[in-house]
């Protein structure tokens, strides 16, 4: 049996240049493994709790050196001499130390720095890659592991970009049937298609926090009609080879009951926003459509999916964060189809394998997310693997934390096509 003898945090950067948390838990007094923590721009309402020190001394309040003390200080000595393997056990020690609700106590940050670390510990004990360590553990997907889909992030508009939009993610979703690699050189192709259609029409850009460009446009469906424009000018077909997809984010512009974009001067309300999809839908055939609606209304929820929900995966990402009441809740509803499932949103790896398990128990599509915060470090890859997700959401193909995550799927992927070597004979 594996040891940890060693549990040491510090505090580190994000690629906001934010603080974030990270972990090196030390196995047997010799091997070390290390997990960072990622963190949202534009979270959930029912997230678990970020411990922040709120000091406007230092880094406007975002340090995180109260969560680093309660890994070093309080969770270190609770879990010396554990089992690594003992992933369900040794989160739940965390969650009990914690004791609250929403894991305000210790911080999520806090705790999932450490679940994370204790999850590449336990694969490391038993020298096999995290998403075949997940896969054997947990057999959520088929053997071997069917490849997830990349989705990505494209254009950032809301709270991720500094152009005008307000939808926050638009994405283009190559077809199920490509390898990874093939899906990956097309959103690659893709991306740059926009960067020359977006340079022809003069359209200010920069990129956004998760690299998709920001640019300021008339209003929303604008931006898909300038990604269908990227797609024509590359060998692959829209609807055939490269789908549409949007991640919404509803919440940040749902104001005294009303939808508030650019795309019309009055509010919607929210039946003629739901109207307003059903229009969006027969002209773009959305593939994915995330967060339609504000986080908390799960009636209009249950009405969208009705309205759409067998042509289109609608998928709950701050409607249920990675929650598991509010899962089985949408489950019971019928609220979506799909799940976004973001580990730090509920604080502790094998919760979070929980929630997967429970939403592919119901048939639901998952979708294995990065946040707009991320490190190099590169977890969420073979965590999407090795819990056998249908899609994979890291953002745009650019910036070196979001390509730290596309490098490691190709690693997976490659080794999961080799051909076992032939025996050398010496004929
Ligand atoms: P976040 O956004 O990581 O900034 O919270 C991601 C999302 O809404 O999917
Ligand atoms: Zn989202």
């Amino acid at each position: 049996m594996a040891q940890i003898t060693q549990t040491l945090a510090k505090e580190i950067l994000d690629s906001r240049g934010i603080p974030t948390i990270e972990t090196t838990l030390t196995i047997d007094n010799e091997r070390k493994v290390t997990a960072s923590v990622p963190a949202g721009t534009s979270t959930g309402t029912h997230e678990a709790v970020e411990l922040r020190d709120n000091d406007q001394n230092r880094f406007y309040g975002k340090g995180v050196l109260k969560a680093v003390a309660n890994v070093n200080a309080v969770i270190g000595p609770a879990i010396l001499g554990k089992d690594p393997t003992r992933q369900t056990d040794v989160d739940q020690i965390l969650v009990n130390l914690d004791g609250s609700l929403n894991k305000s106590r210790l911080g999520a940050n806090a705790i999932l720095s450490v679940s994370t670390a204790l999850c590449k510990a336990g694969a490391l004990a038993y020298n096999l890659p995290v998403y075949k360590y997940l896969f054997a553990k947990y057999r959520l997907a088929k053997d071997p592991p069917t490849f997830p889909t990349p989705t990505f992030n494209v254009i950032n508009g809301g709270k991720h970009g500094a152009g005008n939009l307000d939808f926050q993610e638009f994405h283009i979703i190559p077809s199920t049937r490509m390898s990874y690699s093939q899906a990956l050189q097309t959103g690659v192709e893709v991306y740059h298609a926009i960067d020359q259609v977006l340079t022809k029409h003069g359209a200010i850009h920069s990129v956004g926090i998760e690299g998709g460009f920001a640019p300021n446009l008339y209003n929303n469906s604008d931006a898909l009609e300038l990604i269908l424009e990227a797609i024509r000018t590359t060998k692959y077909k829209y609807g055939e080879d490269v789908f549409l997809g949007l991640d919404v984010a509803a919440s940040n512009f749902y104001k005294g009951g009303k939808y508030q974009i650019k795309d019309r001067k009055e509010p919607f309300s929210t039946k003629e926003f739901i109207d307003y999809y059903k229009g969006l839908n027969d002209q773009y055939h959305l593939y994915t459509l995330e967060d339609p609606l504000f986080e908390d209304d799960w009636g209009s929820w249950t009405t969208l999916t009705k309205e759409i929900g067998t042509s289109t995966v609608v998928i709950g990402d701050d409607l249920l964060t990675t929650n598991k009441e509010r899962t089985l809740k949408g489950i019971a509803e019928k609220c979506c189809t799909g799940i976004l499932a973001k580990p730090n949103q509920i604080g502790t790896i094998s919760q979070a394998i929980e929630v997967i398990t429970i939403a592919k128990n119901a048939g639901w599509q998952v979708v294995v997310s990065h946040r707009s915060g991320e490190t190099n470090d590169d977890f969420i890859a073979d965590f999407a693997v090795g819990v056998g997700a249908h899609y994979t959401k890291f953002g745009a193909p650019a910036r070196g934390e979001r390509i730290a995550k596309y490098n490691r799927l190709l690693d997976i992927e490659s080794e999961l096509t080799a051909k076992p070597q032939a025996p050398q004979t010496n004929a």
